[in-house]
């Protein structure tokens, strides 16, 4: 077995690591039939109590509720508002798609809530005052994640739920809590069937993160923390759109199209022969106005209708640079991303920052705002398209 990576605090980083990797919403794996001790309880709720709260005012409270008859009104109450999962279940069921699954485990605790042996609720003294600035629920949402944590670490789990937030009056009457107070969460706790959980998919850092500018993102760590052509630096810009993939696919697939809303591209052809998929070419058309012109060949690298359209700019192999759109569902609508990583060499823009290394942040910023300029104007043009508020030819 390797050695364990011990950090310099002293911690055993795999089992951390493991720990914050691992702790999944728990539905279909929770063991109704093992009791859950208050001891554990307590243990978890002190670790929880650990966690920051604001102003350092000791305001969060916890309901643990053990009573089979409160526990049966509570799932009454949760199966009200959560018949959103039981019935997109039933439209999802057998057809793959990505949410089938999430959809189908948040049923189940749905149709199941009022099994759980304990259910706990974190509430808090207060009403949310809507100002905006950090408040009452901030203060017990990093603590409810601790509790969590606490639970996975002593193979138990739960499922971090806010439904019945929606049915906030009745859920009062039923526990007896006082005017003043917010409920933020609630948890059904037990032994989980089974302690071996995987991580999630999830985006990595290298993507969501953004430095000094928003949509500013590096590829790879630098190993200084300062912005360099090696770590291969790109731009970001994002929007959602009401429209379904499937309307937003067939605008982004037009390669032409940025040249409606870019200051630089002017426009572009598939490469004679070539049918729109991986492998296929086309040639772009650039300029910075009253500056230079000029053309490149563009190897697509990736084609998966309404999801994912990525060409690279000159050496497939050592691109001037990576450009991609993304499609995904989101909530009724799309969202869609629009990224690039400026390449190695084989681009302007390389050159001039390895010139001085002093300049280097300062070109690739610069650089950067103007792709971030017309990426946003792209997407934001794709958006009004679909949504129906612009021209076609805008
Ligand atoms: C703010 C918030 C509210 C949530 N509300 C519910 C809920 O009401 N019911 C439920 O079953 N899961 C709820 N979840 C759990 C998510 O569905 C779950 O985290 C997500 O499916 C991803 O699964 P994973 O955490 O195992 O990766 C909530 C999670 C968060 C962060």
């Amino acid at each position: 077995m390797a050695d364990p990576r011990i950090s310099e605090a002293g911690f055993d980083l795999d089992q951390i690591d493991h720990l914050l990797s691992t702790t999944r919403a728990v539905r279909k794996r929770l063991d109704f039939d093992r009791p859950v001790s208050d001891e554990v309880i307590f243990d978890c709720i002190d670790l929880a109590e650990q966690a920051p709260t604001g102003g350092n005012d000791a305001s969060r409270r916890w309901l643990v509720v053990r009573d089979q008859a409160i526990k049966d009104q509570l799932g009454d109450l949760y199966r009200e508002t959560g018949q959103i999962f039981t019935k997109a279940r039933q439209r999802l069921i057998g057809t793959g798609h990505p949410k089938e699954k999430v959809v189908s485990s948040s049923a189940y605790l749905v149709e199941n809530m009022a099994k759980a042996p304990v259910l706990v609720i974190a509430a808090i003294w207060g009403i949310h005052d809507n100002s905006g600035r950090p408040g009452l629920f901030d203060t017990v949402i990093p603590s409810a994640w601790s509790f969590n944590l606490a639970l996975r670490a002593r193979g138990l789990g739960s499922a971090y739920t806010t439904m019945l937030n929606g049915n906030v009056e009745q859920l009062e009457e039923i526990l007896g809590i006082p005017p003043g107070v917010t409920t933020i969460v609630t948890f059904p706790v037990a032994y989980t069937k089974g302690t071996e959980f995987k991580p999630a998919p999830r985006r990595p850092a290298s993507e969501i993160t953004y430095f000094d500018q928003w949509g500013f993102t590096r590829s790879q760590p630098s190993t200084d923390g300062t912005t360099r052509v090696v770590d291969g630096q790109g731009v970001v810009a994002e929007i959602d759109t009401d429209a379904r993939p499937s309307e937003v696919w067939p605008i982004i697939s037009d390669i032409d199209m940025p040249a409606r809303f870019s200051s630089e591209f002017l426009g572009a052809e598939w490469t004679e022969g070539s049918e729109p998929g991986v492998g296929a070419t086309f040639v772009g058309r650039n300029e910075i106005p009253d500056m230079f012109a000029w053309e490149v060949t563009c190897h697509v690298t990736e084609w998966v209708p309404e999801q994912t359209f990525e060409w690279r700019v000159t050496d497939p192999n050592n691109p001037g640079a990576i450009w991609r759109f993304d499609l995904a569902e989101q909530g009724a609508g799309s969202r869609l991303r629009f990224s690039m990583i400026i390449g190695q060499e084989n681009n302007g823009t390389v050159p001039q920052a390895l010139k001085d290394p002093e300049k280097e942040e300062r070109v690739l910023n610069r650089r950067r705002q103007t792709l971030k300029a017309n990426m946003q104007a792209t997407v934001e043009g794709v958006r009004d398209l679909v949504d129906g508020g612009a021209e076609a030819d805008g």
